[in-house]
């Protein structure tokens, strides 16, 4: 199965920094409005600060030596490279007509709501978690239920017992980030069956965002599609992937759904539809066919390198600055860190990391109840990066004594 994805035998160099100003990078343009100063090293939005892969730019750029941009239909091979991808990286067969594609995720699991959903019904989130996904839920006038994870002082574990007491007639779905954010997690097979459990008893359909599928780090267990655990889970959930995170091409905007029960499928779709919202841009599509068929070597090399900026910022903090205590993730390159023992109210810490140490990062609040201490630090960058941002944050820690 591993057919084309190895050939590719380019050393990449992530140490390299590259200067995203005046590019109208998110990351850069909106440190101002968010933390009152550009004068911050950004570790904040997650995207990643290394270069796009070559093999992404190279497919744009031959698609650019045609000089019509007209309307475009995704290459032929698309859906079944993605499809081939899925099969040999997460073992889960899919057809090709439980698949399709969908211009963002955030927009999707929006899509999802209002097609799978009707205004007041509860849908479950389990918090800290992606902040998007309390605004498709309370934006579209349904009912936002927290399922707060638990912190057992290394991992976020999912509360079965709250789940199961919150859950209600009026509970329709529940949204899963799988692997998680901003925690990390890559959920294992036997909590997903207890989830899945709970789900089959009471009927609750279930949304599972894997846009982090593809980044669990070296040595960890593999990720598991939540459709994959049984045939109910198979029937009763719409799954999300996309390309977009793990190969640093989010302003493309390129994802897919996979929905294997046709009647579930039909209402998804049938909004996507209506709403004039199924399809992509040329470079997005060119791009995707770019990724699943020469990405391979760049993700793994990707993944090290991030695995060892995990490593570091763990070591450098536990040495240096034990008051500040990582989660450390099994997927992705976002590190929630527990601030508690700086005994700093949030938004205290928040402005502390602002203006006395020059780093902006995500405030824990803002991904919902269990964020009160915590900050989100992205660590897709070069280790230089990291490094200055460790020596500032000593400094500043340094100067409270
Ligand atoms: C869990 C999760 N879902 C979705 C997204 C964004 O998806 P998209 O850019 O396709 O809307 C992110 C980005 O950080 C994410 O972490």
């Amino acid at each position: 199965m591993f057919l084309t994805f190895y050939n590719n035998k380019m050393k990449y160099n992530f140490d390299e920094i590259i200067d995203r100003k005046n590019t109208d990078a998110v990351k850069v343009e909106r440190c101002k409005a968010l933390f009152g100063t550009e004068n911050v090293l950004p570790l904040w939005v997650a995207d990643m600060d290394f270069k796009t892969p070559d093999f992404i730019l190279e497919s744009i750029k031959k698609r650019l030596e045609h000089p019509v941009l007209g309307y475009s239909m995704p290459p032929r091979n698309m859906l079944p490279l993605f499809i081939q991808w899925v099969n040999a990286h997460h073992q889960w067969e899919l057809k090709r007509e439980w698949v399709g594609f969908v211009p963002g995720i955030v927009p999707a699991l929006s899509f999802a709501v209002q097609s799978l959903t009707s205004v007041g019904d509860e849908i479950i989130v389990q918090p800290p978690v992606y902040y998007p996904f309390f605004n498709v839920v309370k934006n579209n006038y349904r009912t936002l239920i927290n399922n707060t994870l638990i912190d057992d002082g290394e991992k976020f574990v999912m509360d079965f017992d709250d789940l199961e007491s919150k859950i209600t007639p009026h509970t329709k779905l529940f949204i899963l980030c799988n692997p998680h954010n901003p925690g990390g997690r890559v959920w294992t097979k036997v909590e997903l069956e207890k989830l899945a459990e709970i789900c089959e008893k009471h009927q609750v359909t279930v949304i599972s965002d894997e846009i982090h599928a593809d980044m669990v780090l070296p040595g960890n267990t593999k990720h598991t599609p939540f459709a994959s655990i049984s045939e109910w889970t198979a029937d009763n959930t719409v799954t999300f992937m996309a390309p977009s995170k793990v190969f640093n091409m989010p302003g493309l905007i390129s994802s897919s759904y996979i929905v294997k029960n046709e009647l579930l499928r039909n209402k998804f779709v049938e909004f996507l539809e209506a709403s004039e919202m199924n399809a992509g841009n040329i470079f997005a599509y060119q791009a995707t066919v770019a990724c699943y068929e020469n990405g391979e070597s760049w993700r793994l090399q990707m993944l090290d390198y991030v695995k060892n900026n995990v490593d570091f910022i763990t070591e450098y903090l536990k040495n240096n600055i034990p008051q500040i205590k990582p989660m450390i993730p099994e997927a992705s390159f976002l590190l929630w860190l527990d601030c508690k023992g700086l005994g700093m109210e949030t938004d205290e810490l928040f402005n502390f990391f602002v203006h006395k140490a020059g780093l902006g990062l995500n405030k824990g609040t803002i991904f919902g109840p269990g964020g009160e201490n915590h900050l989100r630090m992205n660590v897709a960058c070069s280790r230089k990066i990291l490094e200055q941002a460790m020596a500032q944050l000593k400094n500043a820690i340094d100067e409270l004594k």
